[in-house]
């Protein structure tokens, strides 16, 4: 799509939504068997998975700690989950968005209980739809969960940013590509910036407002990770059908 004339008409995007709204989220938990814990999630356009694996035995050995387990975070694109097909395989990109995510979720392991292992997340993007960091975040945290990993809290994550001058909440794949900021960051539920990345120009009051609305944006995630964990956990304990 070429750029649009305008992104806001009346307070409303061009998608329907409106400036402070995030799209619509779906989270799936434990849908792979032979993760240890796993989530699919989609926001919006976008479609992820996440699985986690461990604690486990560290491979290559000379990459363990002595006191602390380590965190790996492997975010990949499939070729299909674009436009234009996207070339399989690592690259600046991919390696930026693992570590950054890996970076978002490891303050709230508790690490310091698996001495010598990994706990290995991989986050594999089936359709992109721009905020596919965010997405991956949000399923890594749950399947972490899911896995039963002690952690100190979920982590929630969501973009904001400017187009037409305004700051609108978790951008599409326009607003990101023609837009003139782009914020994502990731939250625990306690109000602790995990993430903080920015792509584009905002002023100062500008970034204070749009952060405020980005962390009302990952508290309204949370509450979906939390029903989408319960609602799993919930299950299990009156006997019903999850394996
Ligand atoms: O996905 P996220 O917003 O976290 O990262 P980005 O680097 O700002 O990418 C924004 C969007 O551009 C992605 O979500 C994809 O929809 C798109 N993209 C693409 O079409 N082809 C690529 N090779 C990389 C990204």
């Amino acid at each position: 799509m070429s750029k649009p004339e305008k992104f806001i008409e009346d307070g409303i995007r061009l998608d329907g939504r409106k400036i402070d709204e995030l799209r619509p989220i779906k989270f799936e938990v434990g849908i792979l068997n032979r993760a240890d814990g796993s989530c699919y999630l989609e926001m919006g356009g976008n479609k992820v998975v996440a699985a986690v694996y461990g604690p486990r035995e560290v491979h290559p050995r000379h990459m363990q700690k002595s006191t602390t387990a380590i965190v790996r975070y492997k975010y990949n694109m499939a070729s299909f989950s674009v436009e234009d097909r996207k070339r399989p395989g690592p690259d600046r990109r991919s390696t930026e968005v693992s570590k950054v995510s890996r970076q978002a979720l490891e303050p709230v392991i508790f690490v310091e209980k698996y001495p010598r292992s990994v706990i290995d997340i991989f986050v594999e993007v089936l359709q992109a739809d721009a905020g596919t960091r965010a997405a991956g975040i949000n399923a890594a945290s749950v399947a972490l969960a899911d896995a039963g990993i002690p952690m100190k809290c979920l982590v929630s994550a969501c973009a904001v940013g400017k187009v037409d001058d305004t700051l609108v909440l978790d951008l599409n794949k326009d607003e990101d590509n023609y837009g003139q900021a782009d914020v994502p960051v990731a939250v625990t539920p306690g109000g602790n910036i995990t993430l903080l990345q920015m792509d584009g120009h905002l002023t100062s009051d500008e970034f204070k407002t749009g952060l405020e609305m980005a962390k009302k944006g990952c508290a309204d995630i949370y509450k979906l990770q939390k029903a989408a964990l319960m609602a799993k956990y919930s299950d299990d304990t009156e006997g019903g059908s999850n394996e």
